[in-house]
């Protein structure tokens, strides 16, 4: 085996569950398709720091997404509308600087891929050589079918994302269930496909009827990751603000929040300034002599 050739580990599909079976290298590709074959379900957190990266990787989460859901949970926008390529590449070279064994996807942001599959493969080739991103994400469904392929042709894996797609949020007039009634569901059939076709190793579902998913998760080949897509998606994905509880607010009705983190670092904060108010903190042991 010479230095460039790809080890044995990196070779092979795993054949191991994804929680605790690949722990030497990178989840890969192979890895999920050989997930979706054998029925095995896995989950994809978002992550836009090294920080939480490195806690989900830990915890031996396959997939880390790094959504442009940056913009609205991490940046202080109000949609995932203004966020940049050179965010996205700084966010995603974070990410993959905290993990070690994840597979990380990062998001083309709104206006990085939407003018022309040149263009796609442009802002694409930045997050994979500057952030070091293993597979990009894009939304839409036929509109997107011809860049998906550009880039699967010059070898970068591609996530695809159908249904509601948050970049349309002024189209959609915000964010209503997509695929109600039969021509959007024929719709949403025809753009789960056409990505399929195009090359995407994995589809994006997000708010459309749990029904709608699971036809379109037997229908395919490639894996299918739910967000409000009901519990038949072979995967299933959270931001994981909402998903951790430090969300301020109403969350959606798709998300389970298995901690209440925003409550746990408020009361941190209140007891860290009482003590300083109070003298309590810095006490001897924290002194130096
Ligand atoms: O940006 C994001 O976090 C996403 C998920 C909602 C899938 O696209």
């Amino acid at each position: 085996m010479n230095a460039s050739s790809p080890s044995p580990a990196q070779n092979q599909a795993s054949t191991a569950t994804l929680y605790g079976g690949v722990t030497n290298r990178r989840v890969t590709v192979r890895d999920l398709a050989a997930a979706k074959q054998r029925g095995e379900k896995w989950s994809m957190l978002t992550a836009y720091d090294a920080l939480t990266a490195g806690v989900f990787d830990e915890a031996g989460t396959p997939v880390l997404l790094v959504g442009d859901s940056a913009g609205n949970c991490h940046l202080g926008y109000e949609t995932t509308v203004p966020v940049t390529m050179d965010q996205m590449v700084m966010l995603s070279a974070a990410v993959v600087r905290g993990t070690k064994r994840s597979m990380i996807v990062a998001d083309l942001p709104f206006g990085s891929y939407q003018e022309s599959p040149a263009q796609a493969m442009h802002n694409a080739a930045r997050l994979m050589k500057e952030a070091g991103v293993g597979a990009v994400k894009l939304e839409g469904g036929e509109r997107s079918a011809r860049s998906i392929e550009l880039l699967v042709e010059a070898g970068i894996p591609v996530m695809a994302h159908i249904g509601l797609t948050p970049q349309s949020v002024h189209a959609f007039g915000g964010y209503p269930v997509q695929g109600r009634g039969d021509e959007a569901a024929h719709q949403l059939l025809r753009d789960a496909k056409a990505v399929q076709q195009a090359g995407a190793f994995a589809v994006v579902l997000e708010a459309v009827p749990a029904e709608l998913a699971a036809q379109v998760t037997e229908q395919l080949a490639i894996p299918t990751v739910g967000i409000g897509g009901g519990p038949d998606t072979d995967a299933q994905v959270l931001v994981w603000t909402d998903m951790a509880g430090m969300t301020a607010g109403r969350v959606p009705k798709f998300v389970k929040q298995y901690a209440d983190l925003r409550a746990v670092l408020a009361d941190a904060a209140r007891a860290f300034a009482e003590d300083v108010r109070g003298g309590a903190f810095p006490a001897e042991e924290h002194s130096f002599h």
